[in-house]
């Protein structure tokens, strides 16, 4: 018989449980089995109005807060693009200081467009992915897909080139990668943040076409073909609205047309107004008061547009929670993709494969822009190519350039990284020759340290000039080839953030260095390390150039295995390389920087070439009637890059010569490798619509493939289109539109090689 006392414990006891089962059933928002949106609906009405506007703002310079009462932790942000940032401290800009947050760099984004290789963007996400994963990091604030307008853009180095169709195709790879780890991507800057001087108050005004056709497609295939969890909001103004609460960029365009379900966050600081961050779209506040790289209010989070001010209004009835609700629903969704994911896989930092993953993008992603034959030294009866440096033959190599033993991970703005390691050009070089001599050759930036991080060599140098070049000059006359390593840097007004080049020329005394070598050794390799084109006015009289991009830890080793064949290069440009600054269309019309409106507030920003940028611009010329002489033809096409084998393209044929609306056309071509290395080659596929009623380019990338082969290896390449990749941007109705009538597919290796066409309509 039971006591009583005892049934009495029992119904409490049954009652405890049931009661806290009752509870647990009723947590859907923690319950994994539910659909996502329940989940968030449950969540959303257990939060109180000061949690909801805590986790729209930040609560440190990359942090934002979760829902402690509720388990949902706080989401940490960290930059991107190229490796994960080391860690400030709490509400200042300096570094923390910590141990343990070392990484591997990247290499730059224009590098991995170079690749024109997605899974080589595929492999540099999941690589990402790990090394924030490892850092507690949930949001990577990266990729960057502004458009390469002008080779002036401090931040060009960041993006991938002047193509949409190209940067869609490389953008899509990297953000699932990424993203596959459990780790959001913020796809940045949305939108037409093109340039960086006066980033803060430039308005852009553009055609619906071009704003379409160049320089949406990259960010609408984040959004609707990779799936980003995020996107980050640009500084600059569109219709005179900043692009961080913009109603058509953000409400009409992003959320409402292309069904972007993930979170808005602001640049850092790009937030101005608490009225248009309510309605237009912004969800997540950060770096308010500051202008992203300097210093800003301390403590000031209760102060954010999003803050105290935004649930003052909706306690005093201005708002409802509509708005909040809905950022909410997004932040929640977010939380839900990444710190609340169970599961995820385990992060690792500085592993050995992403060293090996880093080298292998950045030797894929260097161009060989020229490589003519020369005689390799005054013995040498026959001439040949000056690369690769075959080093038997080889003896007295000399290495001129500050770019040489300079680290190029440090510096640049946001995306300035903290490495274990960086592999400098020269002692890549030194490994494999020891016997190798330098010459410092000109002096740039010296700076010694960046954002707390100590620059490995030391830069310090007393030299004057001309006996800086007469000892580069002196060590030349005798050596069998001379590597110039030089470019631009990550310094003020070179390729970095905040600001453009002021020049398009190569800064320092490079030009006059280079000059003074010829004299006296023409057996020179030029090695560009940049994110940009620069004026090369020596070009003709220098048989190899190689651009070398910033690319990371791993920048000497793939250098040196490029320059002395241990690979074999297969890059090629992501954008046009002018001769001069007139050749490209937005300084042609003079539409850069734009003019300051009277009260000196806002500088209007026209985009007068409209839809013809990059080769676009170049191709327009050349159709134009304009005579040959007033023609100048880039120095290198978009989409050149040269190997040490060489390859045939044949005869291009198709599997249809009409196509209907709903169909799509295959183009078959044999690509052989007819040299004696094995190597790689991207076969590009241009468009040309030939019964336009409207102006369109001459002819646009909208397909291409890159293939390795073995020596005297044929391949069959195979590219598909639809009816997208003949359409245009129609303004009179905001739609996208093929018309029918008769289009040419025009195969190449660069944009200025076609070897093959073939004709088709669209019915
Ligand atoms: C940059 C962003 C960056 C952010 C945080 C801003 O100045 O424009 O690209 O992610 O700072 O560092």
């Amino acid at each position: 018989m039971m006591t009583r006392t005892y049934k009495r414990l029992l119904i409490a006891l049954s009652f405890i449980i049931c009661h806290s089962s009752f509870s647990e059933a009723q947590r859907i928002y923690l319950d994994e089995s539910k659909p996502l949106e329940q989940r968030i609906d449950d969540a959303l009405s257990r939060m109180t109005l000061d949690e909801k506007i805590a986790v729209i703002h930040a609560q440190s310079k990359f942090s934002s807060p979760g829902v402690k009462r509720l388990g949902f932790p706080d989401l940490w942000t960290d930059d991107g693009p190229h490796g994960v940032r080391p860690d400030v401290l709490w509400d200042e800009w300096e570094q923390a200081g910590q141990t343990n947050d070392s990484c591997v760099a990247f290499p730059a984004l224009t590098c991995l467009a170079a690749t024109w290789n997605p899974a080589m963007a595929r492999l540099y996400g999941e690589s990402l992915g790990e090394e924030a994963l490892y850092r507690n990091k949930s949001v990577m604030l990266g990729p960057g897909v502004n458009i390469y307008r002008t080779p002036l853009g401090g931040r060009n180095f960041e993006y991938m080139g002047e193509d949409p169709w190209l940067a869609s195709r490389m953008v899509v790879p990297y953000v699932k990668g990424l993203q596959s780890k459990g780790v959001a991507a913020c796809v940045k800057h949305y939108a037409l943040n093109n340039d960086e001087e006066y980033r803060h108050q430039v308005n852009v005004i553009i055609s619906d076409r071009a704003l379409h056709e160049i320089y949406l497609p990259a960010f609408k295939a984040a959004v609707q073909e990779a799936g980003a969890w995020s996107i980050m909001g640009a500084y600059n103004l569109y219709k005179d609205q900043h692009n961080c609460h913009n109603d058509i960029m953000l409400n009409r365009i992003l959320k409402q047309d292309w069904g972007f379900d993930g979170v808005v966050i602001s640049d850092w600081g790009g937030c101005h107004d608490t009225d248009e961050a309510v309605r237009n779209g912004l969800d997540l506040e950060f770096g308010t008061w500051t202008d992203g790289l300097t210093m800003g209010k301390t403590n000031a989070y209760d102060s954010y547009y999003l803050a105290d001010a935004y649930k003052q209004a909706i306690l005093e009835g201005k708002y409802t929670t509509k708005e909040l609700d809905e950022k909410v629903r997004r932040l929640l969704r977010l939380f839900y993709r990444t710190t609340m994911k169970k599961n995820k896989p385990y992060g690792f930092l500085c592993s050995d494969s992403h060293y090996e993953a880093a080298l292998k993008i950045a030797q894929e992603g260097i161009v060989l822009l020229k490589n003519e034959k020369i005689k390799k030294s005054k013995n040498e009866k026959m001439a040949a190519p000056l690369l690769p440096i075959d080093v038997t033959k080889t003896q007295r190599i000399l290495v001129v350039g500050e770019n040489a033993i300079k680290m190029m991970t440090v510096g640049g703005g946001s995306s300035s990284l903290k490495v274990q390691r960086e592999i400098l050009p020269l002692d890549a070089l030194q490994a494999r020759i020891a016997s190798l001599e330098y010459a410092r050759g000109y002096v740039g930036d010296t700076i010694q340290s960046y954002n707390g991080v100590t620059v490995g060599r030391s830069l310090y140098e007393t030299r004057s000039q001309e006996e800086l070049t007469a000892e580069a000059v002196e060590k030349a006359r005798e050596a069998d080839v001379v590597i110039f390593i030089g470019g631009l840097n990550k310094s003020n007004h070179q390729d970095c953030e905040g600001h453009d080049r002021l020049s398009y020329d190569l800064p320092y005394a490079q030009n006059e260095v280079i000059e003074a070598i010829l004299k006296v050794n023409p057996r020179l390799v030029y090695v560009n390390i940049s994110g940009n084109g620069a004026a090369l006015p020596w070009l003709d009289k220098v048989p190899a150039v190689v651009q070398a991009w910033f690319i990371g830890s791993e920048a000497g080793e793939a250098i040196a295995s490029v320059l002395f064949g241990d690979v074999n290069p297969s890059g090629k440009l992501p954008f046009t390389w002018y001769a001069s600054l007139d050749q490209c269309g937005a300084h042609a019309l003079n539409a850069y920087p734009g003019v300051w409106r009277e009260d000196h507030k806002v500088i209007d920003e026209e985009y007068k070439e409209g839809i013809f940028v990059g080769y676009r611009w170049t191709d327009k010329l050349s159709n134009s009637k304009l005579s040959n002489s007033q023609i100048h033809s880039p120095l290198f096409a978009f989409g050149h890059g040269l190997s040490y084998t060489t390859f045939k393209l044949g005869k291009m044929t198709a599997d249809k010569n009409a196509m209907t609306e709903g169909d799509e056309i295959t183009f078959t071509i044999p690509v052989t490798n007819t040299g004696s290395m094995a190597g790689a080659e991207t076969v590009q596929l241009y468009i040309s619509d030939l019964e336009a009623s409207v102006e369109r380019p001459v002819k646009e990338l909208k397909a291409f493939q890159k293939v390795f082969l073995q020596p005297g290896e044929t391949r069959q390449v195979s590219l598909t289109i639809g009816k997208q990749a003949l359409s245009f941007y129609d303004e009179t109705n905001g739609q996208w539109k093929a018309e029918p009538g008769a289009f040419e597919a025009l195969a190449g290796t660069s944009s200025d090689k076609i070897v093959s066409r073939c004709s088709f309509n669209l019915q």
